[in-house]
């Protein structure tokens, strides 16, 4: 099986302005066929369906040692039933089809052009996958109960459907992040008898986020210009929060749940650091100075402080890596801790109950 049989003919790559262009096979057949043979991830949608030009990749083939990878972790054997949320071109359900049989492969792509691309490529490719057109979040009833789940778009906030349609000891394998933390860190969890489901986090992976569980933030900058907030200085400014792919910015994250991050360029030359909530409308902005730190904030949630309670709490912990870390679902919702289910909690009842 060549990857090559599910990508489709137009692909997307970064252009020198920060846009992602349009690669087109028939133009460029060496480019493509470079990028399909390649360990990369492929683009293959921009801001759910740009035809010219776009800003966001919102579906893609990701990289092929990365799904070996998840693969591995999710320990897929012959004859199990697998569900796979995130079809995008269908090469990560093929590789799945050919471990445990075609029947017994369901996978679910929100985006209806998608869906039809892959359900097309997998026929092709000899494959009678179960390709539905929904909402992963509410998993696929209909074929349940499954030994596996797999999760190719990041998540935010476990839904119980995943659980309540995993085979007792099954596996639901997913990139899970904060919002500070969006491509997210694998995690495995374990279905249990009593409709609990529980497990670690192991290694930082890059994925796009569930259509519906994308960040938002309120918009940078406005609301400073606006008026309106708390103004106070800071001792200490903690750089390694705002580092992509820091510990300690995973473990930070988990404690601030909905919270998103962003930096301006002040006229200086210098940064803002930017924090905010959007159901609560809630910000922070952080300007470091030499010696303190100005710090803004507004919103029945005080973010910077929030932000600082965190980090000393995870300076006492430790400094723990994401796999000291796991995460319990229950039909309540979903709870972080460290060290053991009864440890210190992070983010706690979002998300299950659909
Ligand atoms: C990284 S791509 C999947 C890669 C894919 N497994 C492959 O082999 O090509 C993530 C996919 O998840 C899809 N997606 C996002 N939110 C979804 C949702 N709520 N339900 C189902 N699919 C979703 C996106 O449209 C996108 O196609």
């Amino acid at each position: 099986m060549n990857r090559r049989q599910f990508i489709p003919n137009t692909v997307w790559v970064w252009g020198d302005d920060g846009w992602m262009i349009p690669l087109h096979r028939e133009a460029d057949p060496e480019g493509w066929a470079r990028l399909c043979d390649s360990d990369e991830a492929v683009i293959t949608q921009v801001d759910e369906g740009a035809r010219d030009m776009g800003a966001q990749p919102t579906s893609s083939s990701s990289a092929p040692s990365v799904m070996r990878e998840m693969i591995g972790a999710l320990g897929v054997e012959p004859g199990m039933r697998i569900l796979e949320i995130g079809t995008g071109t269908g090469y990560n359900a093929a590789m799945l089809a050919e471990i445990s049989g075609s029947e017994n492969v369901t996978t679910v792509e929100v985006d209806a052009e998608i869906a039809d691309h892959a359900r097309c490529a997998l026929k092709d490719a000899g494959f009678s996958v179960t390709v539905i057109n929904g909402d992963g979040i509410a998993g696929y009833p209909g074929n349940a109960p499954y030994d596996r789940i797999i999760v190719t778009a990041s998540v935010r906030d476990v839904p119980y459907t995943w659980v309540a349609q995993s085979a007792v000891h099954g596996r639901i394998l997913m990139p899970w992040g904060s919002d500070l933390f969006p491509g997210g860190v694998l995690l495995t969890l374990t279905a249990r008898a009593d409709g609990t489901a529980d497990g670690r986090f192991a290694s930082t992976v890059a994925f796009m986020r569930l259509r519906e569980q994308r960040p938002r933030h309120v918009p940078w900058r406005d609301d400073v210009d606006k008026g309106d907030y708390l103004q106070s200085t800071a001792r200490a400014f903690p750089r390694e929060v705002f580092k992509a792919g820091s510990a300690a910015r995973f473990a930070v994250g988990t404690r601030l749940p909905g919270v998103t991050d962003g930096r301006t360029l002040n006229q200086d030359g210098g940064h803002t650091f930017r924090l905010s909530q959007f159901e609560t409308g809630s910000w922070a902005a952080v300007t470091p100075g030499p010696g303190e730190h100005l710090v803004c904030q507004h919103g029945p949630r005080r973010l910077w402080d929030e932000l600082e309670l965190a980090y000393d709490w995870w300076l006492g912990s430790g400094r723990p890596g994401p796999s000291r870390f796991g995460l319990t679902v229950t039909p309540e919702g979903q709870r972080v801790w460290l060290d053991s289910p009864d440890g210190p909690a992070g983010v706690r009842g979002r998300g299950g109950g659909r």
